[in-house]
């Protein structure tokens, strides 16, 4: 089985069979230099002039947090002062640029993640929206019907977002390779309970009176959607995105076998489209209050699932099996804790995932209101961990 690692000649030095994230079972296409980057910068995180036994011993497990930038950071709040619309903080070049990098500044996380919402394309497919303080998003116009799902246009990103292929060039340039760059997109579930709802939701009522009334409405929606982010991922990566998360947050308001009818073909048809355009791209699937759903998860084929903190990291690993990384999945409220506290969990999350093919991050994102020198604790302490 040929990867990357392999194509190097960088085999005899054990890289594949502890680290190679993109050694798939049953391909044999040999990858090109692009993924082995990624792998040495971000997932193993490696100095990179280290070389041979050097680079073993240095290695560390990369980390990243889910909304990094964000309301806990004083310079995000300063900057919303003056700019109060999030539209225009998530799609203003200038501003996303400067949002993304602000946590880059102060802790030097190994990934990058633009920052963006997974609503953005919608304006893009003929969905208005807003996100409002207090309230989160918005859907003017909820869809319902089938008539309302034949106005959705399908998005066309280089059209309806060049900013954000601009500010991922950007932050590559920025970045300098000295961390990953991350693009992210929502899963059409996920989505669909937004436009479907009109907003954030409970119960998920409106969409479920959808899924178990109108089943073939639903379905048509999220076709939509998946096709949709199959090429918004294409073009994050072109534009420069080392890596790309799937955020699928509310699956887990489905059964399992409604996840199977409503997420899960979605989800495999994103990663199929993707593999075919961008064979070495990896792909993170989150999603929270995952525990019920973990074996499905590995069905969608993508290379790292995010664990939220309700799974315990060891079992999540056993369930997922080997080929699959994890990702996580420290409480985001550990971060109100002590210090000696938030170090020792994730000593705890750290142990339990073991010592390769782990990304370190929460299991959610930053709450706000988290103190910043909590933050800049978990990075230190991450950061330093040798093996
Ligand atoms: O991780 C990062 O740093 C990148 C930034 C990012 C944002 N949204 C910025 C944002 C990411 C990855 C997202 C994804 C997102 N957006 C998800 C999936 C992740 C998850 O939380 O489950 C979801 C469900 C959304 C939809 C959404 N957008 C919600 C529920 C909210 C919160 C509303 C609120 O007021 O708390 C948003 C707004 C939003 N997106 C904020 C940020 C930093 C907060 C609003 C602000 O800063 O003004």
């Amino acid at each position: 089985m040929a990867c990357a690692c392999s194509t190097l000649g960088l085999s005899s030095l054990g890289f594949c069979r502890d680290l190679c994230l993109f050694r798939r079972p049953g391909r044999s296409r040999s990858r090109s230099a692009a993924p082995l980057e990624v792998m040495r910068r971000f997932f193993c995180r490696c100095a990179p002039a280290a070389k041979g036994s050097e680079w073993r011993k240095n290695r560390k497990t990369p980390v990243w947090l889910m909304r990094q930038a964000g309301r806990y950071m004083q310079s995000y709040r300063t900057l919303c002062e003056k700019y109060t619309s999030f539209r225009e903080r998530s799609e203003n070049l200038d501003l996303v640029v400067e949002i993304s990098l602000q946590p880059w500044k102060v802790f030097k996380p190994d990934g990058v993640i633009l920052f963006s919402d997974i609503l953005t394309p919608l304006s893009g497919m003929n969905i208005p929206f807003d996100i409002v303080k207090g309230k989160g998003p918005i859907i003017h116009n909820p869809l319902r019907e089938a008539a309302d799902v034949d106005q959705v246009r399908d998005f066309v990103p280089e059209e309806s977002v060049p900013y954000v292929g601009e500010a991922l060039r950007i932050l590559r340039a920025e970045v300098n390779n000295e961390a990953a760059v991350l693009g992210f997109v929502g899963a059409p579930f996920t989505l669909a309970s937004y436009v479907v709802e009109g907003g954030s939701s409970k119960h998920f009522s409106k969409i479920k009176n959808l899924a178990f009334s109108q089943p073939k409405v639903l379905h048509a929606l999220l076709a939509k959607f998946a096709d949709s982010m199959a090429r918004y991922i294409g073009y994050q990566a072109d534009s420069g995105a080392q890596a790309v998360q799937i955020f699928d947050s509310w699956a887990t308001e489905l059964s399992p076998v409604d996840f199977e009818e409503f997420s899960l073909p979605y989800l495999k048809q994103i990663v199929d489209q993707v593999r075919q355009s961008h064979p070495s791209l990896p792909l993170i699937l989150y999603a929270s209050g995952s525990g019920g759903l973990l074996e499905r998860f590995r069905l969608t084929g993508v290379d790292v699932v995010s664990l939220d903190w309700t799974v315990d990291m060891a079992e999540g690993r056993r369930r997922l099996g080997p080929e699959v990384a994890v990702q996580g999945n420290v409480d985001p409220g550990v971060l109100f804790g002590s210090k000696e506290f938030i170090t020792a969990r994730i000593m705890d999350t750290v142990a339990k995932a073991g010592s390769h093919k782990h990304i370190l991050n929460l299991g959610h994102g930053i709450v706000v209101g988290t103190p910043e020198e909590n933050v800049a604790h978990f990075f230190e302490v991450a950061k330093g961990i040798r093996y």
